[in-house]
């Protein structure tokens, strides 16, 4: 094994700076001392700033991965006897079919294959079929396969029927070039540990006008989730239930440190020139990209796994030399493997993967 730190090329838990990892170290804290109150408000402004989302979202914290997010956009949108379109190409589309169940919401699901975008004419069709539907939740960068979704498209048809447009940004914020402006979206899901470069352990919504009115409106499906006491709480400065206060210590820095680098341009900048290095490093390796590449994301790279190579095997000779990769989702398991260019990874890191990855796949070979 080598010196160097481990390099986690996995879509999250990402690596993240040592001035992020010193900030854990704050020290002890109540979240019912002011200190705690003026952190919260810090991030709760910085979030939506650093998304060019200031002025027209609000944000809400919850302590929990991001699939807390998810849970409390989609259970916070969807008023009693009304039903939810769930666009689905992925896992994580797939997780939102799953919440609807678990919260007895009705759905109706768009569903493409795993590595074409969403179509926004089939969400139009769908609204048609069923205009009683309250919201319709999209996911943006489909992290199973890499995939990006067309979510302004799609947010220009949901205006048009006055539903509210809930996105999963999780894997996409700060990462992918959407300004998140210019998409029509109410409720943005997103968490510390990814784009932004934090420790896992909180996620957030972003939530605008309408959902906030929205949020007065929906039955109390969840004590833990339930985004009317934290929005009463956090706009007075408080959580109804004890915060991973480190963690939010650790997302107060990574956002100051965001700003000073240069915000959302120089995020999405670095995100695009980090896969244009890797995705070289692919071709020459002769490395297959599932994906096409006008859908790719700026992160996730889903590959075919080179013949008579298995996954465990590559895992393990790259672990040896410094990398952590991921295998494939579901159906896609077998046959693929993602590298994912996520969080704070020294640039020279990057450009030794070839060799790395080239010396892996030799040894690896069955
Ligand atoms: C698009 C997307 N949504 C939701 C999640 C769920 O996040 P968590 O594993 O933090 O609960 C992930 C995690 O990778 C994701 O990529």
């Amino acid at each position: 094994m080598m010196d160097e730190e481990l390099i986690l090329l996995n879509p999250g838990p990402a690596c993240t700076s040592k001035r992020v990892k010193d900030a854990l170290l704050r020290g002890d804290l109540c979240h019912r001392e002011p200190e705690f109150a003026e952190l919260l408000s810090r991030i709760r402004e910085a979030l939506p700033r650093a998304l060019n989302l200031g002025g027209t979202h609000e944000a809400l914290l919850v302590t929990g991965s991001g699939t807390a997010a998810m849970e409390m956009a989609v259970i916070s949108s969807v008023r009693e006897g009304r039903g939810v379109i769930i666009v689905n190409n992925g896992v994580y589309g797939d997780r939102m079919i799953k919440i609807a169940k678990a919260h007895g919401i009705p759905f109706h699901e768009v569903r493409s294959d795993w590595t074409v975008p969403a179509d926004p004419a089939s969400v139009r069709a769908a609204l048609a079929r069923h205009p009683e539907v309250d919201a319709v939740v999209c996911v943006h960068h489909e992290t199973t396969t890499g995939l990006i979704n067309p979510i302004k498209e799609i947010g220009e048809v949901v205006a048009g029927h006055g539903a509210l447009f809930v996105i999963d940004a999780i894997s996409g914020t700060a990462i992918e070039d959407q300004d998140l402006a210019e998409v029509r979206a109410d409720v943005i899901c997103g968490t510390a540990n990814k784009g932004l470069h934090g420790q896992p352990g909180m996620s957030f919504i972003l939530c605008s006008d309408r959902s906030i009115a929205r949020i007065q409106e929906v039955p109390e499906r969840s004590l833990y989730l339930n985004a009317a006491s934290y929005l009463k709480g956090q706009r007075g400065g408080d959580v109804p239930f004890t915060p991973a206060v480190q963690v939010c210590y650790a997302l107060d820095e990574a956002l100051a440190e965001f700003e000073e680098a240069g915000g959302f341009a120089a995020r999405t900048r670095l995100y695009r020139e980090r896969a244009a290095l890797v995705r070289g490093q692919f071709a020459r390796l002769g490395l297959k990209v599932l994906v096409d590449k006008q859908f790719r994301s700026n992160t996730v790279t889903m590959l075919h796994l080179p013949e008579s190579v298995t996954y465990d095997a590559l895992h393990d000779e790259l672990k040896k030399r410094g990398y952590v990769v991921y295998a494939g989702q579901g159906q896609l398991s077998k046959d693929f493997f993602r590298i994912c260019t996520m969080g704070e990874i020294p640039w020279h890191r990057l450009e030794a993967l070839e060799d790395a990855l080239g010396e892996a796949i030799e040894a690896a070979r069955g």
